[in-house]
């Protein structure tokens, strides 16, 4: 039996197939490369010394789903195919909607009929919009979404519970993740966002090996312990290892089960420039702008849930998240490509 994980050659999806080989799941990536390079998945290999089925396609395309699920002894679902540029979502909303909803309505339904009915969904903190509690347990009600991005994911998050109320026999495990940062220790995998990087980590590693002149810091004004915005952080091989804890909850017959990833820390921006530096003896030098519309202050996990039922928690630190960040990039100044 094996494991399909859609999206499978993008950052957390090859951290998770990493860590799927290791624990002896057979893997089958289907992705279409949209905002990933095959190459990711010889890295794979080149770390495991194991094989990844790739079908190289899209989870609207109805054959390729057919053919995977009819060939392929498919026994559950990792689900990260999406888009998920938060501003590009704002110009482009159709898109959005059509990949991340659209693509997840045809990709279950062809799973339902294979008879397969297990899925683990990526999901986000975004969904609970500015968290009526903190630290955010999954208690905390869903927000309002600043973006359709999140509204994507907030929307599926309610279309595979309503499908599972309907179907018991459906398995759904919603995963929803804080701030995925750092990079296989090997160095050979990691983050590799297109042009300008939106995200903090990405940015503060494109200043440090001098492809960008000084990171822009948004805004130092905010109800925080520096006025910068504090996130929670998560190594993205923990991440990665939290879906193979759910993968295993899936055997219990869970029904729809919701769990936090994260650390139960939250970090400003200014901790995150300092420790990077710290840990990598760089300097990131930086300015203060304004807030960046959307962002929220504060946003950190309460990873309790996941740590009592899955029996998951985070193992490393933000010395290992930045370091290995840092080691990732400087080995691949233009990621995957030569
Ligand atoms: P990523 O862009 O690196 O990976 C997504 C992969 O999906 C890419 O390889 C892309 O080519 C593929 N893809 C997109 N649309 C597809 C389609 N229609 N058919 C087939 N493949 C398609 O992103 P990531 O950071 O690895 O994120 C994985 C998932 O986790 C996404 O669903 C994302 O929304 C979610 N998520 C990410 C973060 C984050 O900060 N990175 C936070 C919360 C949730
Ligand atoms: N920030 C800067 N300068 C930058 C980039 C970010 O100061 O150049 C600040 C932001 O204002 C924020 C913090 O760094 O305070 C983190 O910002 P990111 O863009 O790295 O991450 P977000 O928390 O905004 O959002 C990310 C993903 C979302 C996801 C969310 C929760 O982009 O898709 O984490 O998982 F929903």
């Amino acid at each position: 039996m094996a494991i399909l994980v859609t999206g499978g050659a993008g950052y957390i999806g090859s951290h998770t197939c990493v860590e799927l080989l290791n624990e002896g799941y057979e893997v089958v990536v289907l992705d279409n490369l949209s905002n990933s390079s095959e190459k990711s998945l010889e890295r794979v290999k080149q770390i495991t010394g194991k094989e990844v089925k790739f079908y190289k396609g899209d989870i609207l395309d109805r054959d390729i789903l057919k053919k995977i699920l009819e060939t392929e002894q498919i026994e559950s679902c990792i689900h990260f195919a999406g888009l998920k540029a938060v501003g590009e979502s704002v110009e482009k909303p159709w898109e959005y909607y059509n990949n991340n909803i659209a693509g997840t309505l045809s990709l279950t339904d062809e799973m339902r009929r294979h008879g397969c009915k297990n899925i683990i969904f990526s999901s986000s903190a975004t969904v609970y919009g500015d968290p009526a509690m903190i630290p955010i347990t999954e208690e905390c009600p869903k927000g309002v979404c600043t973006n359709p991005y999140g509204w994507s994911k907030s929307m599926l998050e309610q279309i595979l519970s309503d499908m599972q109320k309907a179907d018991p026999e459906w398995n759904v495990i919603l995963l929803r993740y804080f701030n995925p940062i750092g990079a296989h220790k090997s160095g050979l995998i990691g983050e590799n966002p297109n042009g300008i990087p939106n995200n903090l980590m990405p940015y503060i590693t494109q200043v440090a090996v001098g492809k960008l002149k000084e990171l822009g810091v948004f805004g130092d004004d905010y109800d925080t312990p520096d006025g910068t915005g504090v996130r929670d952080y998560i190594h993205v091989v923990d991440l990665a290892k939290g879906h193979v804890k759910a993968i295993q909850k899936l055997k219990e017959d869970v029904g729809l089960g919701i769990y936090n990833l994260g650390t139960g820390t939250g970090y400003s921006v200014l901790d995150i420039v300092k420790n990077f530096e710290a840990a990598n003896g760089v300097k990131i030098p930086y300015v203060i702008k304004p807030r960046r519309a959307g962002d929220i202050a504060t946003c950190y996990s309460d990873a309790a849930k996941a740590k009592e039922e899955l029996g998951w928690v985070a193992q490393y630190g933000i010395k290992d998240m930045c370091a290995d960040s840092w080691n990732w990039q400087k080995n691949n100044p233009n990621g995957y490509e030569a």
